[in-house]
């Protein structure tokens, strides 16, 4: 019998990009029943699904192997208490589904008795009592038969009780809880623009009404919810995971910059390295109790410390969904204070450094259509940000990345690019040289244009001026509307 599941938890099963599956649906390959699949049609669009193919074995496996691999039980697994809650729960609707099934049982086989009693009294003459009791037999041996375990079903069951699924209202976004991850961690891992300040339970930003299923607190929070709000099922979603498979939360989530606090933070240097001669990678990271909430694609000022006031305003080259860990490519320039200072030696692991912001529009929007990544040398920052960003958000159907230095060592994460085009195969990275930025854009174009032009996809075009001019015109002349196109200087 079909089994109904979200789309979220139906790509989840069969291991593709949420975004592909939503386009198979709009193409009319797979049908939806409000808002559901079910696992047949599933079975149908996806045949080679097995059990041991998903990964799902694989990382139970793991553990067991790795008695030791706490790190690795913390990020994969929740917590006993909040596993025993999960368990506990299915175990109830297993509970309840038996119980219904025994009374159908008793029911069919008291009826299929009376028929033969009417039978037998009507001297076994009216051939309406001998096709109803044929018909009784036949559907019950048919019930009663073994049939294989349909694996979707199966599946489906196992991460009911690894992860919770969660949707957030009126948004209708959905994401999953798995290991310890709180309800705020989890849904900024799956790129959610939630609300929250401190992240560590004392200044109630993170508030979130649950509206259906159970949560488990983990982890102590000194903000005091009122017993009204308490009553009203509101809770911190910072301080409290889910503790049934299925999760509804109502709260407000960003819908863009404007919706985002300016903050003034002081961070601690984790690590300066050199990346290429030229480009540094400085990372900073903010203290456990005041983390930096900002978009995908923004800017931040950054400044050294009181009283020096050496500043600069840099892209962010992380993505949200770790608001600790900041991360800026700086270039050597001598127009900028900071990257002299930083190339001079002058900034070192534990050195302060003020973050003040977010700025910047260059973000990522809600589309369906697939996204197409355009940086030139150190735009590949913020594109590295919104990539990271759709990465998590899984919805995109299909990501390409170019990539123009204008120095042959410009390409200093290429690594990292074909890491995620050999793991992901939606995903597809272009890498071009060329010391003139427009004339790079120009070839850009024409790669583009060979596979992409044709497709109705959203650029995101980040570089120096004359590189963003020279592709976003030719974007244009391609007939992109300016809608879909959006673009940032970066020097
Ligand atoms: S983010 Fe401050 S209490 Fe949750």
């Amino acid at each position: 019998m079909a089994h109904w599941v979200t789309i979220w938890r139906a790509a989840q099963l069969v291991g593709v990009p949420r975004g592909a599956l939503q386009q198979r649906v709009r193409a009319g390959e797979i049908e939806l029943n409000e808002g559901l699949v079910s696992t047949d049609a599933l079975l149908a669009l996806y045949p080679r699904v097995r059990l041991e193919e998903s990964g799902l074995l694989e990382r139970v496996v793991q553990i067991r192997d790795e008695a030791f691999g706490r790190r690795l039980r913390e990020r994969v697994l929740p917590s006993q208490e909040v596993l025993a809650q999960r368990l506990f729960r299915q175990s109830q609707e297993l509970a309840d589904v038996q119980r219904h099934l025994q009374r159908y049982h008793a029911l069919v086989l008291s009826l299929r008795e009376r028929l033969r009693g009417l039978d037998a009294e009507a001297g076994g003459s009216d051939p309406r009592f001998t096709e109803v009791l044929r018909q009784l037999n036949d559907g019950l041996a048919r019930a009663l038969a073994t049939e294989p375990v349909d694996v979707l079903d199966v599946m489906d069951d196992l991460l009911k009780v690894m992860s919770a699924q969660v949707t957030v209202r009126p948004s209708g976004h959905q994401f999953t809880v798995e290991g310890h991850d709180s309800l705020l961690q989890a849904g900024m891992k799956a790129g959610l623009k939630l609300n929250y300040g401190c992240g560590n339970g004392s200044c109630g930003m993170c508030k979130v009404r649950v509206t259906s299923g159970q949560v488990a607190r983990c982890m102590p929070s000194d903000y005091p919810l009122s017993e009204n709000e308490k009553a009203q099922g509101y809770v911190l979603a910072c301080a409290h995971t889910a503790a049934s498979s299925e999760l509804t939360l109502e709260t407000l989530e960003a819908g863009g910059p404007e919706d985002i606090p300016v903050q003034t933070i002081v961070t601690s240097v984790r690590a300066v390295r050199a990346l290429a001669k030229g480009t540094m990678l400085l990372h900073l990271q903010t203290p456990r109790s005041h983390r930096l909430r900002f978009l995908a694609g923004q800017w931040l000022t950054l400044g050294l410390a009181a009283g020096d006031d050496t500043h600069a305003m840099h892209p962010i080259a992380s993505c949200p969904c770790d608001d600790r860990n900041l991360l800026f490519y700086i270039a050597r320039r001598d127009d900028d204070a900071l990257a002299v200072r930083l190339f001079g030696g002058g900034l070192k692991a534990g050195d302060s450094v003020t973050v003040h912001g977010p700025l910047g529009r260059f973000v990522l929007d809600e589309t369906p259509l697939p996204l197409v990544f355009a940086a030139c040398d150190l735009g590949f920052a913020p594109v590295k940000s919104l990539l990271e960003h759709a990465l998590s958000l899984d919805a995109a159907p299909s990501m390409a990345l170019f990539w123009l230095a204008t120095r042959p060592d410009g390409h200093f994460m290429a690594n990292q690019c074909r890491a995620w085009s050999e793991a992901l195969d939606t995903f597809e990275y272009s890498a071009f040289t060329h010391e003139d930025a427009a004339i790079g854009a120009g070839q850009m174009a024409t790669a583009m244009r060979a596979d992409l032009f044709g497709i109705d996809s959203a650029f995101y075009v980040a570089g120096p001026a004359a590189f963003v001019e020279a592709l976003c015109a030719d974007l244009l002349a391609a007939g992109v509307p300016q809608a879909q196109i959006r673009s940032e200087v970066v020097p």
